[in-house]
């Protein structure tokens, strides 16, 4: 197969307006928790499962973990200055529940607490609105030992930790996701053990599923309570992507209506419209699962939101036949196989094709109907520093430049979007890839901690700057 590289990937762009996008759409920049912060034992803060599985041995490349990351917890005031300077008017981040309650209950620790009010103060007198996530994959090793999120407690334990928070910060910040990315925390933490907590067991990772919408439910219906006439944006953000049949053949598009089920329909239709969706149900009762839902669970869990956060990293192809054309594995087992294509990838070996980013867009319209922002959008390339300190990626540019007319293409074809938030702020630890795979617009030294914006930082702020003063209202 040929593979494209990113060089070859690469255009020249400069920044311009982009048209389509009003003068409220909403630009941001996202970090998470763990990937940022650092200072992993101040102030109180307790151990997550990743603190734990970061040392399993061969869990992380090079056995790297978040104890000092980018030492955001330090450097806070300099990180909001560079938000401030690149000109978006929001900052999505995440709070880490095991700084605000650690071990996952009792009371709040206030010195964790304090942070975020002054992460909160430093955005409010810059201009930008805070927008929380209240859990980016972070849970308590101590309620992980208790069973974690296979174990339906863990959902109350986490509403109750969003009581907390909300109780504490809901007067200051409008903006507020439940969770980022169920299914990575369900199938990548329980499933394929290739994140935290590193579990393989396919029945307690669907148990995960439904006990972390059960969790999003219970605190999504708190906080929509205790907001009473305070504004309130409230949401929970999914990864979405496409999946898009090799041929139209019976055993290609059934391939894609398990990849879809599991990795999509199972999230979005018990949150909109309070119910799982038959054939997924139907697929894991052969597969002998059984979800563990109870009187009253889905009607939490479709408690009404106001926006969809919409992260998109790639789409893929699937078959419904193994390499040797055989629509059944060893087992006897419907194949749901990703075709790898001959496109351009990031530096994770995903593929780039912006237009699957708007076909998400219009099918979440069509089929879900409420507002969405892009909560993630971003590419790992292996950048490189120039002789003069800066570094020159084009090949991000031109992801982040094709996206954004992605989402724009999707507007004008009715898709309510209205935000899009870049990942990420400054390069990060990139969960099991460690430090190797770079994301940020901003780069991180790590031994000096120094941070410089690249190109795309750069073009990031002109191109908003632009369209801002560009777009009629
Ligand atoms: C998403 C995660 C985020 C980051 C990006 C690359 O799945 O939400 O923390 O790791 O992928």
């Amino acid at each position: 197969m040929k593979l494209i590289t990113p060089q070859a990937y690469a255009r020249s762009i400069t920044p311009g307006a982009v048209t389509g996008l009003p003068a409220d759409f909403r630009w941001g920049v996202a970090t998470a928790a763990y990937q940022i912060e650092g200072a992993a034992a101040e102030d109180g803060r307790t151990a997550s499962i990743w603190d734990t599985y970061c040392r399993v041995p061969g869990a992380v490349v090079r056995g790297e973990n978040g104890d000092v990351a980018c030492d955001h917890y330090h450097r806070m005031p300099e990180d909001v200055q560079l938000i401030a300077d690149l000109g978006v008017d929001t900052y999505r981040f995440s709070l880490a529940w095991p700084r605000i309650q650690p071990g996952g209950r009792g009371p709040v620790n206030q010195r964790g607490l304090d942070f975020y009010k002054r992460l909160i103060d430093e955005l409010d007198a810059k201009g930008v609105t805070p927008w929380i996530t209240l859990y980016h994959w972070d849970l308590p090793q101590e309620l992980e030992d208790a069973g974690g999120w296979p174990a339906r407690d863990t959902a109350y334990r986490f509403a109750e930790y969003a009581q907390l928070a909300y109780d504490a910060l809901g007067d200051r910040v409008t903006h507020w996701t439940t969770l980022n990315e169920p299914w990575c925390s369900a199938m990548l933490g329980y499933a394929y053990g290739v994140q935290a907590p590193g579990r393989k067991d396919f029945g307690q990772a669907l148990d995960a599923v439904h006990h972390l919408l059960l969790g999003h439910g219970l605190a999504a219906r708190y906080l929509r309570g205790a907001a009473g006439d305070r504004p309130l944006e409230l949401g929970i953000t999914l990864n979405l992507g496409t999946a898009t049949p090799e041929t139209d053949s019976e055993a290609d598009l059934g391939a894609c209506r398990r990849a879809d089920g599991l990795g999509r329909r199972l999230y979005l239709d018990p949150i909109v419209y309070g119910r799982y969706p038959e054939d997924v149900l139907d697929d894991l009762a052969a597969a002998g699962v059984q979800l563990p839902v109870q009187d009253g669970d889905l009607e939490a869990i479709s408690t009404p939101l106001d926006v969809l956060g919409v992260n998109f990293y790639r789409g893929t192809l699937f078959s419904g036949a193994d390499e040797s054309g055989s629509p059944v594995d060893a087992q006897g087992r419907p194949v749901t196989r990703a075709v790898e294509r001959d496109l351009p990838r990031t530096d994770m070996g995903w593929e780039i094709i912006p237009s699957e980013l708007t076909e998400v867009l219009l099918r979440l319209e069509d089929d879900y109907h409420l507002p969405t922002v892009i909560t993630e959008n971003g590419a790992a390339f292996a950048d490189t520093v120039a002789e003069d300190g800066a570094v020159h990626d084009a090949d991000r540019t031109t992801y982040l430049a094709d996206h954004i007319d992605a989402v724009a293409a999707a507007r004008a074809q009715g898709a309510d979007v209205r935000g899009y938030f870049a990942w990420s702020l400054m390069d990060n630890f990139e969960w099991s890839y460690g430090y190797d795979k770079r994301f940020g617009i901003v780069r991180v030294d790590y031994a000096t901690q120094q941070r410089t914006l690249k190109d795309s930082a750069k073009w990031y702020r002109d191109t908003i700057r632009l369209t801002r003063n560009g777009a009629t209202q």
